[in-house]
């Protein structure tokens, strides 16, 4: 059957990648619809990742301050009890909310939602549920997966990827988590804070490789006085379901020494792969690269002539902001305007307490690029928001330029992190110096005083160290 429908654009996918360039392409006045297989709109990011895991993380926060860290403030709270039935119920309503919204967004914007499995077919030609669809541009927004272990089977139930970790009916005794990544972390702390015992085997030798190496040391040991333990340099070989868990068999990296850690729930959190199989890009003869992403140039292109592809499925990292940007850019190069992404300019959150945030060029890309720099670092523990806050723990730290002062890139673990990395974003993305940040007035008292901070301390010039 073929549908009687032509478009300007079919994007495939309605992630934060898709829906955004759909919506996009909608503004600038183009005929658009958006195929997405889900009963709901706004892929991983709404509905499986983003927004779930940080509902979670804002409640088991809230429990866990309540029952531990109100005492300081001389709160007493007595028999401080957990309903998790009630808090999975309103982390649901939180992605409800969310993803009604871009339904509502779609509508107000006239672009068509086409329900169902979108398979590219020819060039310009998509076909959702045997319906064929053509229109003059096609962009694969597919997004990524989790992926797993060699030999081990994730069921979702004792063995599970985010999605199961995000839905667990009764807090763990022991939760193993293979990957100290962005995942294992935060997941693994939202069931720590509800009372779980957390194990983190992680194969390198650090946590979160990609973040600097400082703020990862902090982050290690202020994740392990919240009673997080870490079996770094350690990497699984193997998990077995049991009746009551799972046993999960570790090899040291160094001298290949194994034992088995009894788990009654596995969490893998290993990374993730693009989903670019089984939708026709093969059989069209789109290229992938060796990990199965899409390939694509500068501009979003395929080497198949009206094929694009932005988001996870392609390289870069994998964050919902930079599918976002990279929808936005498309969209507008698909109108004739000049879209464009700055990568060096991409901030990457833990929402962990205390949070991590970076942006721009680690001290370890810059010591292998040889470039000299400076380093402005300013503790939270002489910010007196901070003190407050009873929140100390943590960093700024700022990377310039020796020579010109030009702002290189920004850490920070601490409150806020993620918020406070903004500003410093705006600064990189204009190009400013550690100076022009540190000359403006930042309010008193806040915790953006420490960034201001760091960036004197660049000049060795800090007021409160
Ligand atoms: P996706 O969001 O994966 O969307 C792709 C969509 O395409 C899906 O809805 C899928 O159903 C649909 N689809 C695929 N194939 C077809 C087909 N053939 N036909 C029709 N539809 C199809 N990133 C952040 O920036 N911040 C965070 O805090 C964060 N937290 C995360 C937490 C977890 C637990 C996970 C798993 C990920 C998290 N991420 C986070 C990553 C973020 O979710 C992804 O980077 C983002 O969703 C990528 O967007 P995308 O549009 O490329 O793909
Ligand atoms: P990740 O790539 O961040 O971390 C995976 C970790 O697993 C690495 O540290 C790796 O060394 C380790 N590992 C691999 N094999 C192992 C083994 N056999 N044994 C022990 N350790 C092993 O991947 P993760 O955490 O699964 O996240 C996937 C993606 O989702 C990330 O790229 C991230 O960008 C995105 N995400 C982003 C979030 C955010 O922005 N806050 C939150 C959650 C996910």
């Amino acid at each position: 059957e073929v549908g009687d429908t032509d478009y300007d654009l079919i994007v495939i996918g309605a992630g934060p990648g898709g829906y955004v360039c759909a919506l996009r392409a909608a503004q600038l006045g183009m005929k658009v619809a958006c195929v997405e297989k889900r009963d709901r709109l706004g892929g991983t990011c709404l509905n499986i990742g983003c927004i779930p895991s940080k509902a979670l993380l804002q409640s088991s926060e809230s429990f866990h301050e309540t029952q531990k860290g109100l005492a300081d403030h001389g709160i007493i709270v007595e028999n401080v009890r957990l309903d998790l039935d009630r808090m999975h119920a309103r982390k649901r309503e939180v992605v409800d909310a969310n993803t009604r919204g871009i339904e509502f967004l779609f509508k107000k914007n006239g672009v068509a939602w086409l329900k169902g499995f979108g398979r590219v077919t020819a060039p310009h030609t998509v076909e959702v549920d045997n319906k064929s669809f053509r229109a003059k541009h096609v962009v694969v927004a597919t997004g990524s997966d989790s992926i797993s272990l060699p030999g081990i089977t994730i069921d979702e139930k004792r063995i599970v990827s985010s999605t199961g970790a995000l839905e667990l009916d009764a807090v763990p005794k022991h939760l193993v988590v293979i990957g100290g990544g962005v995942i294992g972390l935060e997941l693994g702390s939202v069931w720590r804070r509800l009372g779980a015992e957390v194990t983190v085997v992680e194969f390198l030798d650090r946590l979160v490789p990609g973040i600097d190496g400082e703020v990862a040391k902090t982050f290690e040991r202020t994740l392990s006085k919240q009673g997080l333990k870490f079996r770094l340099g350690h990497k699984v070989t193997g998990v077995e379901a049991t009746d009551q868990g799972a046993i999960v068999t570790v090899e040291k990296a160094k001298n290949g020494a194994t034992e088995t850690i009894e788990a009654d729930i596995v969490l893998v959190a290993i990374g993730r792969r693009a989903v670019s199989e089984g939708i026709g890009l093969k059989e069209v003869g789109a290229e992938l690269d060796p990990k199965g992403r899409v390939k694509v140039d500068a501009h979003y292109r395929t080497n198949i002539p009206g094929l694009y592809a932005i988001g996870d499925v392609i390289d870069g990292p994998m964050l919902a902001h930079k599918a976002e940007e990279e929808g936005v850019a498309l969209a507008e190069l698909l109108a004739g305007q000049a879209g464009h992404v700055n990568y060096g300019v991409i901030p990457a959150v833990i929402y962990t307490w205390p949070e991590v945030a970076g942006i721009g060029k680690i001290e370890e890309d810059l010591k292998a690029e040889g470039v000299a720099y400076k380093v402005g670092k300013f503790p939270f523990s002489a910010n007196g928001r901070a003190r407050a806050m009873n929140a100390t723990d943590g960093f700024v730290k700022i990377l310039s330029d020796a020579r010109t002062d030009r702002l290189l890139g920004a850490h920070i673990i601490g409150p806020e992190a993620g918020t406070l990395i903004a500003e410093l974003a705006t600064a990189l993305e204009f190009g400013a110096s550690a100076e022009d940040v540190a000359r403006v007035c930042h309010a008193h008292p806040t915790l953006s005083e420490a960034v201001k901070e760091a960036a004197l301390a660049a000049d060795g010039r800090a007021l409160h160290v």
